[in-house]
């Protein structure tokens, strides 16, 4: 039975944070000029690397060096399940709760994206209450081939003796599990949480009525940089319309609403499944 979590004091809502100068930065740059794709590559150019003005800049070098070692570990805490389903939304338009949408990226130590990594998120609701007869709040989602995630939530409400969190495994193919929580900055809870670790805050800002977050998580997976990374499938041309019941592997197409997709991830399709509706598994071409 883990040890229940530990107590705090009371309660704030979060606050927007200033976003931090870090590899983060550095990606959702590239991907707003469409460069994301160049990263599978290449090691991230970080801010650090790139050239000081007047000056020559530093040689790229296979380790991260922005600062972030492995992402740090924490408890599972007592309401973790099993099983969760595979969606990187856990809201309907009815759920309770302000939105908060949480993105970013997941690296091996090369500071490449890591794609296919399983990412599996767990947290308590509007309320401060964690379905544990459900799966309520609870999905799991793969990385995609750009080693992007996204998740689709609300702000979790806080419940005694713990600051506002959210849980995460993640565990890269062929690789043990990992356990962390992230945190929202401005909390005064953060505080008096002896779990509360700054290293697992989010990046955080204000988007529209909502929040958005950012976190990039770094997994100890070797990424020899004299070895050219795996190269993504092919684009495939659609193969066929999509078609529920059918078995898809990674690379393959297929043709929904007169658009095509390539399958991201090896899976059954299922109604509510569809290309646009799931990014975790299909991407359009
Ligand atoms: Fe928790």
């Amino acid at each position: 039975m883990p040890a229940p979590e530990e107590p705090t004091t009371d309660v704030p809502g979060p606050a927007a944070s200033g976003r931090r100068v870090s590899r983060k930065t550095v990606l959702r740059a590239a991907a707003a000029l469409g460069a994301a794709p160049l990263l599978i590559g290449a090691p991230v150019a970080l801010a650090r690397e790139q050239p000081a003005p007047g000056g020559a800049g530093l040689a790229p070098t296979p380790e991260c060096h922005d600062g972030d070692g492995p992402t740090v570990e924490q408890m599972e805490g007592p309401y973790f399940k099993p099983d969760s389903p595979l969606r990187n939304s856990l809201i309907t338009s009815g759920t309770p709760g302000t939105r908060l949408t949480v993105g970013g990226y997941v690296f091996g130590r090369g500071c490449r994206p890591v794609p296919g990594v399983l990412l599996d998120f767990w947290q308590a609701d509007d309320n401060g209450a964690y379905d544990n007869s459900g799966y309520g709040f609870r999905g799991h989602q793969f990385s995609t081939a750009q080693g992007a995630f996204s998740l689709t939530t609300i702000v979790p409400g806080l419940y005694p003796g713990r600051t506002r969190h959210l849980h995460v495994k993640l565990q890269a193919p062929g690789r043990r599990v990992v356990t962390t929580q992230l945190y929202f900055p401005g909390e005064p809870r953060n505080g008096t949480d002896g779990l509360f670790d700054s290293r697992l805050l989010m990046n955080l800002r204000q988007a529209g009525p909502g929040l958005e977050a950012t976190f990039d998580f770094v997994l100890d997976v070797p990424q020899d940089p004299t070895t050219p990374p795996t190269t993504p499938p092919p684009t495939a041309p659609p193969t066929g319309t999509w078609t529920p019941g059918r078995a898809y592997r990674a690379g393959d197409g297929a043709a929904y609403a007169g658009l095509a997709y390539r399958c991201l991830q090896a899976h059954t399709a299922a109604v509510g499944w569809e290309p646009p509706n799931v990014p975790a598994l299909w991407r359009r071409l």
